[in-house]
């Protein structure tokens, strides 16, 4: 075996103890003095490691004292190779393989690595008052397979248990688990089995939610699983309305109301005035509001519930009607605790509820200013065409239909907005310019 000449261990490299050398890829080499000196075994884990495909080399450091008489190797306890040394040729056990030669100064030559070569690997020594009996490890490493990570579910309850299971693919030497790119460490809140192959959380946390990857390592490749996304649902623990509290408003003024409450998956909106159900059933975030009649006074109440968590929660303002100016004059921020923005000029008459478009209900009642008041146009009763979708009459302007404010709050999945159109079937209002 030409390519074992250089494996030899010169005398320089000798000592008094030994040990065992195991070097990878680098036949030959002498280790330091220091190194010589003590018993330490160099385990192959060492730079370079052996991989599949390669080779390793086994070497006694220091070599066999020149009395011995005989050398061999074993493999999880059974013979490769057994020589005595006056002989010329070492003789083979039950557990050579072919891959295996014996080399110089009765080192170990293993070729063309597979990973089922890893294991415990022991030197024997014989002679008259000469008896070494040595192991080693052997790890092999092949590039890692991507792992996987399951679960029995990803959707957990606040305070719920998560548990993932992750892979260890032959020659995983560590594994790690992330979520959202962050490492994961154990303390009181995240444990890990022996070897990290699962994860539990067993009171999960809101913050606990986001993308879970594991990732496995060995000393010449890093894989990462794809990511499993968990979601913790809880809330919601209480719900806001904007404006709140207590709203003196005018006849004719307008007003909308927003509800938010926070809760995973978002949550659920009902409405109800003085007690009662709105009907139809605005089943969004956000009801707009013209103030016709005393009637549409009291206490405007939201309920937000979660089915996912069964929570519920209710904000509520209260409206008054105050003696004032018709509503033609009133102006922005004349009307108590209202922003600008939140009255626009008022439309005429009617109560307008918006909802969210999703339901279909999208429906507004219309006190038909233009054709209850003496200023009917005759085309719209006499012309269906122009009842479906005329431009609006002189003196009359379109106003697009409530939208509702699309955000976390709201129910996700509404359709686009209806076309505005003056006078058709379908919600809309109409307002004098
Ligand atoms: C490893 O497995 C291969 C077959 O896949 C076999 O030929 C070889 O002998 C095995 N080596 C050891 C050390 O068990
Ligand atoms: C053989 O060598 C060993 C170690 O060098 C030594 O301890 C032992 O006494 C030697 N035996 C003989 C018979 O010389
Ligand atoms: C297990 O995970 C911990 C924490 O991330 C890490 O320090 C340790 O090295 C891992 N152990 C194994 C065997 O992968
Ligand atoms: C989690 O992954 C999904 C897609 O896989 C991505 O849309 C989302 O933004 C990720 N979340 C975080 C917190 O990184
Ligand atoms: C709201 O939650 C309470 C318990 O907190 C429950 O008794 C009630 O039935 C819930 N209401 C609805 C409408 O879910």
């Amino acid at each position: 075996m030409g390519g074992l000449r250089g494996t030899h261990s010169p005398p320089a490299c000798g000592g008094q103890w030994l040990g065992l050398l195991l070097s990878a890829a680098i036949l030959g080499s002498c280790p330091t003095p220091a190194l010589a000196q003590t018993q330490i075994i160099v385990t192959p884990d060492l730079p370079p490691a052996p991989v599949v495909g390669g080779t390793v080399t086994l070497t006694p450091q220091p070599p066999p004292p020149p009395n011995a008489t005989l050398c061999g190797w074993l493999r999880q306890s059974r013979t490769i190779f057994w020589h005595l040394l006056d002989q010329e040729q070492p003789s083979t056990g039950s557990s050579y393989t072919g891959r295996e030669v014996l080399g110089p100064g009765c080192s170990l030559i293993i070729v063309g690595l597979m990973l089922n070569y890893s294991g415990s690997y022991t030197l024997q020594v014989q002679g008259p008052g000469v008896f070494i009996f040595r192991g080693v490890n052997l790890r092999v490493y092949g590039k890692l397979a991507r792992p996987t990570v399951m679960s029995r579910r990803t959707t957990v309850p606040e305070n719920g248990i998560l548990e993932l299971f992750g892979e260890r693919p032959p020659s995983t030497r560590t594994l790690l688990w992330y979520r959202d790119g962050t490492v994961l460490r154990l303390d009181g809140h995240v444990e890990m089995s022996p070897g990290n192959l699962s994860l539990l959380l067993a009171r999960v946390r809101r913050d606990d939610a986001g993308n879970y990857t594991c990732e496995v390592r060995n000393p010449i490749s890093t894989a990462r699983s794809e990511p499993v996304t968990v979601t913790v649902t809880y809330g919601p623990d209480a719900a806001f309305m904007n404006p709140s509290g207590l709203l003196s408003l005018r006849l004719g003024d307008k007003v909308t109301l927003r509800c938010a409450a926070d809760s995973v998956p978002a949550p659920q909106f009902s409405w109800s005035h003085s007690g009662s159900d709105l009907i139809p059933a605005p089943a969004g975030a956000v009801l707009s509001l013209v103030l016709t009649s005393a009637e549409q006074a009291g206490v405007y109440e939201c309920h937000v519930t979660n089915p996912s968590t069964g929570q519920n929660a209710t904000a509520s303002v209260s409206i008054t009607l105050r003696l004032g100016q018709g509503p033609v004059q009133s102006q922005p921020g004349q009307t108590g605790g209202l922003q600008g923005g939140a009255i626009t000029r008022a439309v005429d008459a009617g109560i307008i509820i918006g909802s969210l478009a999703g339901t279909g209900l999208l429906i507004f009642v219309l006190y038909y200013v233009l054709c209850t008041q003496g200023k009917r146009d005759p085309r719209l009763e006499k012309d269906p065409v122009a009842q479906q979708g005329a431009p609006c009459p002189a003196g009359v302007q379109e106003q697009p239909p409530l939208q509702p404010v699309r955000g976390q709050q709201s129910s996700p999945g509404a359709p686009p907005t209806p076309p505005t159109r003056c006078c058709s079937p379908e919600p809309r209002t109409c307002t004098r310019s």
